[in-house]
């Protein structure tokens, strides 16, 4: 963790929940709603349809909630798509753009990425922006400038530590039970620290660089104490309280 930085956990449930899983969302903010919380900030991004109950259950509480993904238009003929207004409108303050999923499911461009994140900025709500190299990109020792190249391609001039946050997630590490040794995702996160002050001088300092891809309870203590790590996004571990409280607990409690 960066020590200026207040750090981050974000679940990210993907295609997964109904309303039966918001008891899950209610043990995570009562959680926080103790006497003595975990030292960081929470954030959950939801399933579209879960987040308006969400926020009905949760109102702007401690817990914060997103969406996954956004059209980069605010409205218009796109069937199945969601806008980021929509999203605000549910009770979002955070939107994920450019997933791995979303890059390798749907094809999306860095330009997509992009406008995706933008779009979330006129919204005014959050984005968190992905970035990350595959299995083979990371064999052929191509790790540093995809992820220069992503950043350059994915993240809109403009970005603020208050308006974006970058997750940085080995694709070949998500869902996987695979992570980066320390001494790898050490060197990633300075490496994008130092590509983001190369083009957002004065921001790059204090945006929050989280670290994803098979996060759980037993090696999130290793990974919140590197350096340039600023929290995590929690996928498979975040579907249940317990395990994603135990994650936000690797910084301690209030
Ligand atoms: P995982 O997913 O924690 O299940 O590896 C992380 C993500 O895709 O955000």
């Amino acid at each position: 963790m960066t020590s200026a930085i207040r750090p981050l956990i974000a679940g990210n449930w993907k295609m997964n929940g109904t309303s039966a899983s918001l008891a899950e969302l209610r043990s995570i903010a009562g959680a926080f709603s103790q006497a003595h919380p975990p030292a960081c900030d929470a954030l959950i991004c939801l399933p579209a349809t879960l987040i308006a109950p969400a926020h009905g259950a949760l109102g702007d509480g401690i817990v914060k909630l997103g969406g996954q993904d956004c059209h980069p238009q605010d409205k218009g003929a796109h069937t199945g798509d969601i806008a980021a207004p929509m999203l605000k409108d549910a009770g979002a303050s955070h939107v994920i753009v450019g997933h791995s999923e979303r890059r390798t499911d749907h094809g999306e461009s860095d330009a997509l990425v992009r406008a995706k994140a933008e779009a979330v900025w006129r919204s005014d709500l959050v984005a968190v922006i992905c970035i990350g190299e595959t299995q083979d990109q990371r064999d052929d020792g191509e790790t540093l400038d995809v992820l220069r190249n992503q950043i350059e391609g994915s993240v809109p001039a403009g970005m603020t530590a208050s308006n974006t946050i970058i997750a940085y997630e080995p694709v070949w590490a998500i869902g996987t039970g695979l992570t980066p040794t320390s001494d790898d995702i050490r060197k990633v996160h300075a490496h994008i620290r130092a590509r983001l002050a190369a083009h957002f001088e004065g921001e790059a300092e204090r945006v929050r660089i989280l670290y994803g891809g098979s996060v759980k309870p037993d090696n999130a203590d290793e990974i919140v104490a590197i350096a340039n790590v600023d929290g995590a996004l929690v996928g498979g571990a975040s579907l249940k309280a317990r395990d994603f409280l135990a994650i936000c607990e690797a910084y301690g409690t209030t």
